[in-house]
């Protein structure tokens, strides 16, 4: 019984959802608060559109070398992303024996071998060495690790959990349009940092990509070289959206960057995301890159990388860098959570969206969660 009422309300909310996504465009509205705190519906969408789909997970240039691997948990699975002698691959972090997490942390290793029976597995999944497995029907070459989809585009390593991802060159086509003259593969990291967030995963991606908020919460950190004012709609695709902060005219670029780069191209920063969980900024020599790794329907754990462009910045220019950031992200945060608790009213029922300007990113967003809405 109390499975079919859950059932019912999530349902509810997908028709809500795919209503509202269903908005005229001179009238978007938001979704209302129950969507950001309904555990039951976050449980749906853990097992819907954030199962299926892709996860931005590192640089590529954090996992140079062949061996190069680190560890992390992906919607609650202990998942290995390591650089094989082929491409990079992501495995489950299980050993097939008895279930055992097999590594921690980062590193690099030739072999990863079981700190529980000593079974002993290549960088490519593949089980090496099982001691003492004389059992007739044991078949070692039936205990690979369990492989995820992996696939590195931009500089980015992404990882989907799903048996059947969608195509991701469908889903990024138009993005490489908008911001390969940037030449992201050349960003090198400078900065990961990693935190909880009392909000749901949702809320950040829609705070990241609108620019009507910048200069009301960030007024010190952004908004002399973003300002509200001059946010544009950017392109979008099957699972991407975009806008650009535009700089004022008085405001010089931020470095040089790729040499392909137009003017116009220097002289604004370009917001993207990949649905669902990736958010980022890339400018002539500055790429700032938040994975958004969903815990519970009110907490994110939030990892950030700064990268820049080549080896064009001195180590007093990153450091401030990362210091902005730092703040901006801050910023962000403190009114994700506060806006959480007050999202948990009766009266939290979504509003007008702005223009498309300002927060037609927001629209594209819904409009892709609708269109994954499984009814
Ligand atoms: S659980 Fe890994 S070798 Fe036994
Ligand atoms: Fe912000």
């Amino acid at each position: 019984m109390e499975f079919q009422v859950m059932n019912e309300r999530v349902a509810e909310l997908k028709q809500t959802l795919i209503e509202t996504a269903q908005a005229p465009a001179d009238a978007p509205w938001g979704l209302p608060g129950r969507f950001y705190v309904d555990p039951d519906y976050f449980e749906h969408e853990f097992e819907t559109v954030l199962q299926e789909g892709w996860h931005c997970v590192c640089r590529s240039d954090e996992l140079p070398e062949t061996g190069d691997y680190l560890t992390l948990e992906l919607l609650g699975e202990p998942v290995i992303v390591v650089r094989d002698a082929t491409a990079m691959k992501a495995f489950a972090n299980v050993c097939r024996h008895r279930g055992m997490r097999l590594v921690d942390g980062s590193g690099n290793a030739k072999r990863f071998t079981c700190s529980y029976h000593a079974w002993m597995y290549g960088t490519d999944g593949n089980l090496l060495r099982a001691g003492r497995m004389k059992n007739a029907s044991f078949d070692p070459k039936t205990c690979k690790l369990a492989e995820f989809a992996c696939v590195e585009r931009f500089g980015f390593v992404y990882v989907s959990l799903s048996q059947s991802p969608p195509d991701i060159d469908e889903e990024l086509e138009g993005l490489g349009a908008l911001i390969g003259s940037y030449e992201p593969e050349n960003y090198k990291i400078v900065h990961a940092g990693v935190e909880v967030w009392k909000t749901n995963w949702k809320c950040l991606v829609e705070n990241f990509m609108e620019g009507y908020h910048l200069s009301v919460v960030h007024p010190q950190t952004l908004h002399d070289y973003t300002p509200t004012g001059l946010s544009r709609k950017g392109p979008s695709g099957k699972g991407f959206t975009s806008y650009f902060a535009n700089y004022p005219e008085e405001i010089e670029s931020r470095g040089h960057g790729a040499k392909n780069l137009s003017d116009e191209e220097r002289h604004r920063s370009t917001l993207f995301s990949v649905f669902p969980t990736q958010v980022a900024s890339i400018a002539a020599t500055l790429l700032v890159s938040l994975s958004i790794r969903p815990i519970s329907a009110e907490a994110i754990e939030v990892r950030w990388t700064m990268s820049n462009y080549k080896d064009e910045l001195d180590q007093e220019t990153i450091k401030q860098r990362i210091d902005l950031w730092t703040e901006v992200n801050r910023e962000d945060r403190e009114k994700l959570e506060a806006m959480q608790t007050s999202l948990r009213s009766v009266h939290a029922t979504g509003g007008p969206l702005a223009e498309p300007d300002y927060e037609g990113t927001i629209h594209d967003f819904l409009l892709w969660l609708a269109r994954h809405a499984k009814l």
